[in-house]
């Protein structure tokens, strides 16, 4: 079986994982020395931000170089290094690659700004001289003019000029750069904004429909969205892939919601998975996520992919803090809501078990094996989302998911580094550093660590398929051969555990026999 149609993948947002010089920014030093932990814990694999050389305007998704890496991060030989201890921890490694757009100061625009209208440098982007009527998915217009009178055409901060993808040095370059990781040993590539790199020739107005803050709710089919010619990139890049053996994988950002044409990006001679944001989206109910399962499985099945099941990542509010709302669907990032932490854990918990047994494979965001919430009282002189400022602050963007990892000790910056943090800490998070969680058999940490490692070593687990037990109203039941069940208990009451010996449980069960189920939380058990 090829290794990742069942993985646990460990989503690294480097600059937040750990810091190795103390600078208060996580760095590569930092990763290898908690390779062990991440062994540990559990999981196959590490997709890595981008720690491409960035003045990081968006975290590092502004790429100035794709060849070398950012000195806030270490150094290229770094990151070979890096590449070989973890191979030999056995943990792959998938890193970012951003082909939407490049930083500003990439060369390539360097270039277009010096040579002017008209020249070949301005046609590897999309330089007009009228704009049309996009706004830029992190808020404002998606133009910017240059002191020639020229606009460009930016789908997300100022600084991240598109790129025209019919050009043939834009297609030319990217396979290059694919080739250059690919030769110093990743396994893969996550594809940032997959599915917006070629724009409908004329770049026509959109409909319009901006709300003021973007949402992730927009309708497929726009023309800077999902246009058919964007299959022929990744058939050419499979290509690429191909030649180095069938243990490199794909794995795309794409935000398309039509169940159908999501699939064709996951054809068989495209990429091999891509990130299931319709289950991210749902709310805590039975009803949704039901419905949201089987979609997601007929959907893979109908091409041969194996589906994958993400809670969070560095772009949303944590997953303990949108459980933990009445509405817990997300739509967007909001503040200022009334939030139960800790019913959200309670089922935070319950959704790690829920995600882990599902087929396919999973991804675990940095500190969610921490049960962190969302942090909403950053100082706003602290904030460096491009999307707190291009929105006015309506939306707070999204610093508050990408706070640095608590390790251990009592005070910030809980050994995250020898110095302080690039953002600050709460400092209650004293109860959740990595340190205090391996100690405790209840916390979150050992609830993944236990999970992980059955669900390694289970055959009925990751990739597969599911079979429903019928079940009461507000309870997922499923079983998974052989001799596998689990069960989600997303009423308010508790419920009758069925048959079988309990593998692992999100909370304590209850009553003098431990058959009884709690509200929010879930069961695996050996059914055979
Ligand atoms: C999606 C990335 O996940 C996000 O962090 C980034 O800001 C945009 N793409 C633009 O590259
Ligand atoms: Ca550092």
């Amino acid at each position: 079986m090829t290794w990742w149609r069942g993985a646990a993948i460990y989503q690294v947002y480097l600059r937040s994982f750990a810091d190795g010089n103390g600078d208060g920014i996580g760095d590569i030093a930092g990763l290898e020395s908690r390779l062990g932990y991440l062994r540990e814990l559990g999981v196959d694999a590490l997709w890595i931000n981008p720690w491409y050389v960035s003045p990081m305007a968006d975290g590092g998704y502004d790429v100035a170089d794709y060849r070398d890496i950012d000195p806030a991060f270490g150094t290229l030989a770094d990151a070979e290094r890096l590449i070989e201890a973890a191979h030999r921890f056995g943990l792959r490694i998938i890193v970012d690659i951003v082909p939407n757009h490049t930083s500003a100061l990439h060369p390539w625009f360097q270039e277009a700004l010096r040579d002017g209208p008209g020249s070949p440098a301005r046609e590897r982007f999309h330089f007009r001289d009228e704009t049309n009527n996009w706004q830029s998915r992190f808020g404002g217009p998606a133009w910017s003019q240059v002191d020639d009178g020229q606009w460009y055409l930016h789908l997300f901060d100022a600084t991240q000029p598109d790129l025209n993808w019919d050009h043939p040095d834009v297609r030319a370059e990217f396979p290059s750069i694919l080739r250059f990781w690919l030769d110093r040993g990743v396994d893969g590539f996550r594809i940032d904004v997959a599915a917006r790199l070629v724009k409908q020739a004329g770049l026509p107005d959109k409909r319009g429909r901006f709300e003021g803050v973007p949402t992730f709710t927009d309708a497929d089919g726009e023309p800077d969205k999902d246009r058919p010619e964007v299959h022929e990139i990744y058939r050419d890049w499979r290509t690429v892939l191909g030649e180095y053996g069938p243990d490199r994988v794909f794995v795309g950002e794409i935000w398309v919601r039509d169940p159908e044409r999501f699939a064709r990006y996951l054809r068989p001679d495209e990429l091999h998975t891509a990130f299931n944001f319709e289950f991210l989206k749902c709310a805590w109910e039975a009803g949704p996520l039901r419905a949201v399962i089987d979609q997601t499985i007929a959907t893979h099945a109908g091409v041969g992919a194996p589906p994958t099941w993400v809670l969070a990542n560095h772009d949303v509010t944590r997953h303990v803090t949108r459980y933990g709302r009445a509405n817990s669907m997300f739509l967007k990032r909001e503040h200022g809501v009334p939030t139960d932490l800790a019913a959200g854990t309670r089922r935070a918990r319950a959704a790690a078990l829920l995600t882990m047994a599902l087929p396919g494979g999973v991804y675990v965001y940095q500190g969610d094996e921490l049960g962190l919430p969302e942090v909403f009282d950053l100082p706003d002189e602290l904030r460096e989302d491009p999307v707190f400022a291009r929105t006015g602050g309506l939306d707070l963007g999204r610093d508050g998911c990408r706070v640095p990892l608590p390790w251990g000790g009592d005070a910030p910056p809980f050994e995250f580094g020898k110095g302080g943090a690039w953002l600050p800490q709460p400092a209650d998070w004293r109860d959740l550093t990595a340190a205090r969680q391996l100690g405790d058999p209840d916390s979150m940490l050992s609830l993944y660590r236990l999970a992980l490692r059955l669900r390694r070593s289970d055959p009925a687990l990751g990739d597969g398929e599911l079979r429903w037990r019928d079940s009461e109203p507000g309870v997922l039941a499923f079983e998974r051969d052989p001799g596998f069940a689990c069960v989600v208990n997303l009423t308010d009451r508790e419920i009758d555990v069925p048959a079988g010996e309990p593998l692992i449980a999100s909370a304590p069960l209850e009553g003098t026999q431990r058959t009884r189920l709690p509200a929010d939380a879930a069961v695996w058990l050996r059914t055979a």
